[in-house]
């Protein structure tokens, strides 16, 4: 039998342990306090299952035994993203339709297409910064998700929030942000509370209905007005499914509209902002990253997408940010059978079980020193021979994460840029605190900037 961790109450279980907002890093807490690479907990009258060794985790990523099963959590986001790629069981019929449509358009190849995109939203981040904004405090991950949902805003479908022109966040991210909130808060409410919880209700609803009005705002618009681009929008208006010959409905348009706008820009958005936390942590990696930048940008080159493959040190930055804090933290899958697993850990068919990816990414099995920031980690001599199941950063198999080359090539071209033409500094001394929606991110990171000199 698994353990569990001391101090389980009637009723509410180990709930009344888990501080508000802050599920996650318990769970971190509670891995460290359990080698064995396996904990379960009690939710009110639910069992979870919390797995993070590269032992265990590379049984669970056998394919032929598990496949992703949305958990309770992402149950809860089906409320607005319904059966869109990052919400849909595997078995449904919309998943295996939607991911072959829109494969293609995540490939490598596809990449060179929207590296105009992005950039055209760096050098909006780049114009903010060299105004009077960047003479006081930025607030690095209120930009950094600026910059990423405008970004997928353009690929995806075309639609330019112009976010770096407000003040305030747009709506759709408040109602986004509140919306992904509630559904993780509803993890830890009994059901007791949760018939208390009126007022959460009313705004959860009103948070879905803001965002619907968005996306069917968007498409209503393309149908109005198609546009020859090769955008995500157009490739799911038009495309059909060569397996079964079917295109995909409205409905489930719009959930994968949705699902672009939500799973394309907050894991992003927190993966840069750690990154520059942890730059600002460790200045001797922060000085081969200007190195970098200016070796491959030198003076006011333009980037373009062939430079990218050249920013080995910004891509290790990048790697190693996303083991110690990877902001989509966790996922499920669960066996198709009872099944064993660890020669002695029963599991039951189609039960869904939680990979924590923050405490996987630090198993001491596999990780030297596994609390340091250290990007040579990521040197192919040091790679070879590690146990591929250790590092899930964008989750396993054929569920993983459709985006991760977008998410790359966006945060490699953005962080080069920003080094190619700011000096960043952190005279506040910010301390790490993380906030937790569905993804996380360092909570209130402020940090300074100045144009660079010619001669630094
Ligand atoms: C799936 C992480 C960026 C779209 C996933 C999963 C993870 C993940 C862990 C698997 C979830 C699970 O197994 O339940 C990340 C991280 C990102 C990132 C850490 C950035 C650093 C993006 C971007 C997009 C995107 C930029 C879109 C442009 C998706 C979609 C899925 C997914 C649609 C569901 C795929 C499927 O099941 O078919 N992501 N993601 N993600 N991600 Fe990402």
């Amino acid at each position: 039998n698994p353990p569990a961790p001391p101090g389980k109450l009637p009723l509410v279980g180990h709930l009344h342990q888990i501080p508000k907002g802050k599920l996650i890093q318990h769970l971190l807490a509670v891995a460290r306090q359990h080698p064995g690479g396996i904990f379960k907990m009690t939710f009110g009258p639910r069992e979870s299952l919390f797995i993070y060794s590269a032992d265990l985790v590379a049984e669970l990523s056998d394919e032929t035994r598990f496949r992703k099963m949305p958990g309770p959590g992402l149950k809860q986001v089906r409320a607005f993203a319904g059966d869109g790629l990052f919400t849909a069981f595997t078995e449904e019929e919309n998943w295996g339709k939607a991911h072959r449509i829109l494969m293609p358009a995540f490939s490598q190849r596809a990449m060179r297409g929207y590296f105009d995109m992005i950039l055209e939203v760096v050098d909006e981040l780049v114009e903010k910064w060299s105004g009077p904004a960047g003479k006081g405090d930025i607030h690095v991950s209120d930009d950094m998700t600026r910059l990423t949902l405008d970004s997928i805003a353009i690929a995806g479908f075309d639609h330019r929030f112009h976010s770096f022109q407000k003040e305030q966040l747009d709506p759709f991210l408040e109602a986004m942000g509140s919306a992904l909130g509630e559904a993780m808060q509803r993890l830890t409410r009994l059901r007791i509370q949760q018939r208390f919880a009126g007022k959460e209700l009313k705004q959860f609803e009103a948070d879905i209905a803001m965002m619907n009005d968005l996306v069917d705002g968007i498409i209503a618009e393309r149908r109005k007005t198609p546009a020859d681009t090769n955008d995500l929008l157009n490739l799911m208006l038009t495309a059909v499914d060569a397996e079964t010959g079917e295109a995909l409905d409205d409905v489930n348009i719009r959930y994968q509209v949705l699902t672009f706008l939500i799973a394309g820009h907050e894991t992003t958005s927190g993966l840069l902002t750690f990154a520059f936390y942890l730059l600002l942590r460790h200045p001797h990696v922060l000085a081969q990253a200007y190195a970098e930048a200016d070796r491959v940008l030198p003076g006011d080159t333009r980037p373009e997408y062939r430079h990218l493959a050249k920013m080995d040190v910004i891509e290790r930055v990048l790697k190693e940010a996303q083991r110690l804090w990877p902001t989509a933290p966790a996922y499920s899958v669960a066996p198709y059978e009872d099944t064993i697993i660890g020669g002695r850990y029963a599991l039951k068919k189609d039960v869904p079980v939680n990979v924590i990816s923050p405490a996987l990414h630090r198993d001491p099995a596999v990780w030297e020193n596994p609390e340091e920031f250290d990007i040579d980690r990521w040197l192919p001599e040091a790679e070879r021979g590690r146990n591929p199941h250790a590092y899930k950063p964008f989750g396993s198999g054929a569920r993983a994460c459709i985006g991760r080359q977008f998410a790359i090539t966006e945060a490699k071209l953005a962080m080069a840029v920003i080094l190619q033409k700011f000096a960043i500094s952190d005279p506040h001394f910010y301390r790490l605190a993380i906030k937790e929606t569905l993804t996380i991110k360092p909570d209130e990171f402020f940090m300074r900037i100045r144009p660079r000199s010619p001669h630094e």
